[in-house]
């Protein structure tokens, strides 16, 4: 017998991730692994220095619960210079370790048993469980294909008394889809005079492409009030492997958000906390960005151009999707999987990221790579 014996699982149909197991065939395989989404090269050394500076300086003890001050404040000031907000570093500021963390802990905040909540797919992976983990029900939209737009009048027709919150992530990952003007005043319409919450992902908000201009909700007053806005300073410093992140929302979420936050984890490492406050003064390590990244988006469409993957267009985020139907008609899943093992390079697969899994013949390559690594994975890509 094994005890307890009447234990059953809270996420049933939750297995191992599909970055676990593409990481896991490409160090198995020696493959280039363009799998994953982080940077495979180092974050500016200044702020290395400034994380021991943190530590030389005493900051090694439990942060304050909300976060150090000093970053709530130059986070505050960003916010403001960027998008014409205001949001007290006392009140409407968090610093949580991780946007993964804020997402959790923003839909634990608010989603009850049989709360509704509005999910576009192909959707990031942690928002579906966050809902179920508290008793709420995911209601799924497909984003357009082959441009991943949201319909508007179809997600109208999914909004009944029982919808508490809407998801919305620009850029978007995995499709590296950006929402536009348009899509905040129709996102406004359909809120408006209801109890609805937005949860807006914006980790990507500085890895923008082409001039376009980022639509953070904080640009919105009338969607601001109602928002979660979730960032991570994992993507703007290459540093995922720190998860720091923050949430902005106004004072009467914030506070619901951090009375879960405070029997989560409390609070969030100190000394890196020290390192953001100081790095963060100087906008240039964020607003030099986009220009960064385009440029290596640039690179990788460039380097694959002669291979026979269609390059789809990619307005934001890190991920470049490449559609391979001209290749073969197999699912997405066993072509990812097989490109791993016989050609050695990784990828992941879009279908995952849909409960149906909706297969449109596209994988997604995470282009946060040196170019070197760049180089390598469009030879082989050029080959096949
Ligand atoms: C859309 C999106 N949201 C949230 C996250 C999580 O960010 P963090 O590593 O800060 O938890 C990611 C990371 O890949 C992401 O792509």
């Amino acid at each position: 017998m094994i005890y307890p014996s009447t234990i059953s699982s809270k996420l049933p149909n939750s297995g191992q991730s599909i970055f676990s197991i593409m990481s896991g065939l490409a160090n198995e395989h020696g493959a280039i692994n363009l799998s994953q989404g982080f940077p495979d090269f180092n974050p500016d050394k200044k702020l290395l220095s400034l994380v021991t500076e943190g530590m030389r300086k005493g900051f090694n003890q439990y942060a304050p619960m909300p976060g150090l001050l000093s970053l709530r404040e130059v986070i505050a000031e960003k916010t403001e210079q960027l998008y014409n907000a205001v949001y007290k570093p006392d009140s409407e500021v968090t610093v949580v370790p991780g946007a993964t963390y804020g997402i959790f802990a923003a839909i634990s905040a608010v989603i009850r048993e049989d709360d509704e909540v509005i999910v576009f797919e192909p959707a990031y992976d942690c928002y579906v469980p966050a809902i179920e983990l508290n008793g709420g029900k995911p209601i799924r939209v497909e984003l357009k294909f082959p441009d991943f737009r949201i319909d508007w009048s179809e997600v109208a027709k999914l909004i009944t008394f029982r919808t508490k919150m809407i998801i919305i992530n620009t850029p978007q990952n995995p499709t590296g889809s950006i929402l536009g003007a348009e899509d905040m005043q129709q996102l406004m319409k359909l809120v408006n005079g209801s109890d609805i919450v937005i949860l807006s992902d914006e980790v990507y908000e500085h890895i923008i492409f082409d001039s376009k201009k980022h639509e953070s909700v904080a640009l919105y007053p009338e969607l601001a009030e109602r928002s979660f806005i979730i960032s991570s300073f994992g993507k703007t410093y290459h540093t995922t492997g720190w998860k720091m992140g923050y949430v902005l929302a106004p004072e009467n979420l914030t506070k619901e958000l951090r009375r879960v936050h405070q029997f989560l984890a409390f609070s969030t490492s100190s000394p890196m906390q020290y390192a953001y406050a100081e790095i963060l003064k100087d906008p240039s390590t964020y607003m030099d960005l986009p220009a960064f990244y385009q440029e290596k988006r640039d690179y990788f469409a460039n380097a694959v151009r002669g291979s026979r993957f269609e390059i789809l267009p990619c307005y934001g985020s890190y991920f470049q999707l490449l559609k391979y139907d001209k290749i073969t008609d197999e699912r997405d899943e066993e072509y990812a999987k097989r490109l791993t093992i016989e050609h050695g390079i990784a990828s992941i697969p879009i279908s995952v990221f849909y409960r149906n899994k909706t297969d449109n013949n596209v994988l997604r390559f995470c282009f946060a790579k040196s170019n070197e690594t760049l180089d390598k994975a469009a030879e082989v890509l050029c080959k096949i």
